[in-house]
């Protein structure tokens, strides 16, 4: 039977994972699909519980999974700790890089209802359909960091190596393979060196994708350009730090960062978790939106499953509900109907 490790961690995640699997369950009983859920304790919530962000029982449930389902972490109780026991870092982090979820894939698609919702120009936004590829435990997070004192002074090291490199930049040919066959790949060549040999690497497999139109853009113009014409991109593979940027930005393409889905990939398993934070400010207060992680559940059927048809199902009870004019706070605008995160979850089982 096919396992799915669920870790709700903190803040909202504690509100929005039990309506993604309220939507999961009901989706898989009607596939006659039996799954088994069992939930771990992760972030500032298992540091309460047991002392540590990321025990030694919640990842070794995660290995054993075939599917990770995460929340979110973090939370201003523990925003003083040391790196190494932040939520953040110790949790995220190292769950990302305990089971080497390197591809981190990102759709940014402009649902037509919610045209209204961003803050940027209807007609820029009508149409925008693109996947952001963000490696996902490389670069400069995982890099070699410290302090010295007297004066005082700090560095975190960029580093890639070629296998690093080539293996996300496959992500992002064969994703683009799958659509519309342009890739642009996002990079500083201009002043890092990290970057030069992204370049290279990237030019080198292109011989190996004669039909993938392979662009070069440089980091701070690719903020720009998706402002400006966001209509341009399709598959867009960048290294960690500057898609953790630009996803952020592109999620205003999308309407709401609380829109913003993920699946991290290893090549063997997968986890899935909105691309938003723990938000404390909303937290507890049934405010916050679940879309994210409903449709981050959506690509937990997809790619770790195989269950297009589900994961479509899922998709298209968003699109409706939203149709229908349901909206969380993140979302609204005057005049329309606000409800809280779980009549979100009860009108997407409706829509089912
Ligand atoms: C994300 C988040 C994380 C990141 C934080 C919470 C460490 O912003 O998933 O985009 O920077 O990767
Ligand atoms: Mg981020």
């Amino acid at each position: 039977m096919p396992k799915i490790a669920v870790l709700p961690g903190d803040g909202i995640g504690q509100e929005i994972i039990p309506q993604a699997v309220r939507v999961l369950k009901a989706v898989l009983a009607e596939a006659d699909a039996d799954f088994e859920f069992q939930d771990y304790p992760v972030g500032g919530a298992a540091i309460e519980l047991v002392g540590k962000a990321l025990p030694e029982e919640t990842l070794q449930g995660c290995r054993e999974a075939d599917a990770v389902l995460l929340g979110a972490v973090g939370g201003h109780q523990w925003d003083h700790l040391p790196a190494s026991e932040r939520p953040e870092t110790a949790a995220l982090l190292g769950l990302r890089k305990g089971l080497n979820f390197y591809a981190n894939i990102r759709p940014v698609r402009m649902i037509p209802s919610l045209l209204a919702t961003s803050t940027l120009k209807e007609d820029v936004l009508d149409g925008v359909d693109m996947v952001v590829i963000r490696e996902l435990t490389g670069g400069v997070y995982f890099g070699e960091k410290g302090r010295s004192e007297n004066p005082r002074s700090a560095y975190d090291k960029m580093t890639y190596s070629e296998e690093e490199i080539r293996r996300i930049l496959v992500q992002g040919f064969e994703t683009a393979m799958l659509r519309s066959k342009k890739l642009c790949s996002v990079d500083k060549a201009n002043v890092l060196e990290t970057s030069r040999l992204w370049r290279e690497i990237a030019n080198e497999l292109a011989k190996e994708y004669p039909d993938v139109e392979l662009t070069h853009m440089y980091v701070d113009n690719a903020a720009m350009q998706l402002v400006r014409n966001p209509k341009q991109f399709d598959v867009i593979v960048t290294e960690n730090m500057f898609g953790d940027i630009l996803t952020d930005l592109a999620s205003m393409l999308g309407g709401s960062i609380g829109m913003l889905s993920s699946a991290s990939l290893s090549g063997t398993q997968g986890m899935y978790e909105p691309a938003h934070g723990s938000a404390p400010d909303i937290a507890g207060k049934n405010l916050a939106n679940p879309l994210a992680t409903i449709l981050s559940a959506a690509l937990m059927l997809r790619y770790s499953f195989g269950m297009e048809a589900e994961a479509l199902r899922i998709e298209k009870a968003v699109e409706k509900v939203l149709e229908q004019g349901y909206r969380t706070g993140d979302l609204a605008q005057a005049g329309d109907k606000v409800v809280g995160t779980i009549e979100m979850g009860d009108a997407i089982l409706a829509a089912l």
